[in-house]
């Protein structure tokens, strides 16, 4: 997720256990060849990351092999192709979701990049501009069909906001068209919402999405309750795990690259709290980390835990 799932906050998820797949944000492929990994926050990783997904933003299969070839060098564990953020800075380039308005244009990508890399290859779509399962169905199996190995599905239209209950029931479908694993994302915010979902469609997996940027114990929980993993249950305790985040953007990331993604990650994480808006706009608008860190302080020691973090409070402890 773009501003939120780099380096510090992936760490912070394997911390807690339970995640099968981490991703990049969304990277421009046209931009990852130039990228400088020891300092960009979109390529910063370590060994705890592990496995990674590099999610790219293609419009062109020109664009294919330079890309792969960076994502070898950085040895990457998977490569997910964006074909579902609809946003118009995206689309206007002909990436994520407009790829889907293009099939030709994306099997032509899909095509390139499984003849140039050995490493699992998926994509991760919306249902469609609007509901139309035969153009659904059609581009799922030619994604099956070029080679792309895993599927992940953002069961929302286009224009749909995330407020929207997700169509989890479209997944099944998707199931019943392609052999490839199919994971189901949208909408799951908690354990009961996972299986929720998995009753709905069935699905291979699950994707999180703003569940996990609010609750980053929530895949160790997943995995627990749903999968059956032998993970004891995260003890959380939000303060500390706000302030081990910002000691990982500050470890991992130059100054000018901290305060952002702290502002990114609080919009989220202030969910935790009955007034978490008070903490989200406190930070934002702090001008520096220390600032954010010693308002944070100050709102943490006025509001205590919410319930359900204390009813999570049960195994392993967060470092
Ligand atoms: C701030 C933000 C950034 C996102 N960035 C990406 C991205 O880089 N790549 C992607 O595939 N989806 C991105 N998404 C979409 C999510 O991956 C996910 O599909 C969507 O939020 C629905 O799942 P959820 O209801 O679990 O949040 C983003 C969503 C948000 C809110």
């Amino acid at each position: 997720m773009a501003g939120l799932t780099h380096s510090a906050l992936r760490q912070i998820f394997s911390g807690f256990g339970g995640v099968g797949l981490l991703s990049t944000e969304m990277l421009w492929a046209k931009r990852l060849p130039t990228e400088n990994v020891r300092i960009s926050p979109y390529l910063i990783s370590t060994v705890s990351e592990k496995p990674l997904s590099y999610q790219l933003l293609v419009s062109s299969d020109r664009e294919i092999v330079p890309a792969m070839d960076a994502l070898h060098r950085l040895q990457a564990d998977a490569v997910d192709l964006n074909m579902g953020c609809p946003h118009w800075s995206v689309g206007k380039s002909g990436s994520g979701f407009a790829l889907m308005e293009q099939p030709e244009n994306a099997r032509r990508i899909v095509s390139q990049a499984r003849k140039h890399t050995l490493l699992p290859l998926s994509a991760k779509i919306r249902l469609g501009a609007e509901l139309d399962e035969e153009a659904l169905k059609n581009f799922c199996t030619m994604l099956e069909d070029e080679g792309v190995d895993m599927l992940s599905v953002h069961a929302r239209l286009k224009k749909e906001s995330f407020a929207r209950t997700p169509r989890w029931e479209w997944i099944a479908g998707i199931k019943g068209w392609v052999g490839i694993p199919v994971v189901a994302n949208g909408g799951i915010f908690t354990v009961r919402d996972a299986r929720d979902c998995l009753d709905v469609c069935g699905a291979d997996g699950l994707m999180l999405g703003r569940g996990a940027v609010i609750r980053p114990w929530l895949f160790a929980e997943i995995a627990r309750e749903i999968y059956g993993r032998d993970i004891a249950g995260p003890i959380v305790f939000l303060p500390a795990l706000y302030n081990t985040f910002i000691d990982l953007i500050n470890e991992l990331y130059r100054p000018e690259r901290r305060l952002g993604r702290l502002k990114e990650f609080t919009y989220y994480f202030a969910r935790n709290y009955q007034f978490g808006h008070q903490l989200s706009s406190r930070i934002q608008s702090s001008h520096s980390v220390e600032e954010a860190r010693e308002r944070a302080a100050v709102f943490f020691e006025n509001n205590s835990l919410p319930q359900s973090c204390a009813n999570a409070a049960t195994g392993t402890k967060l470092n």
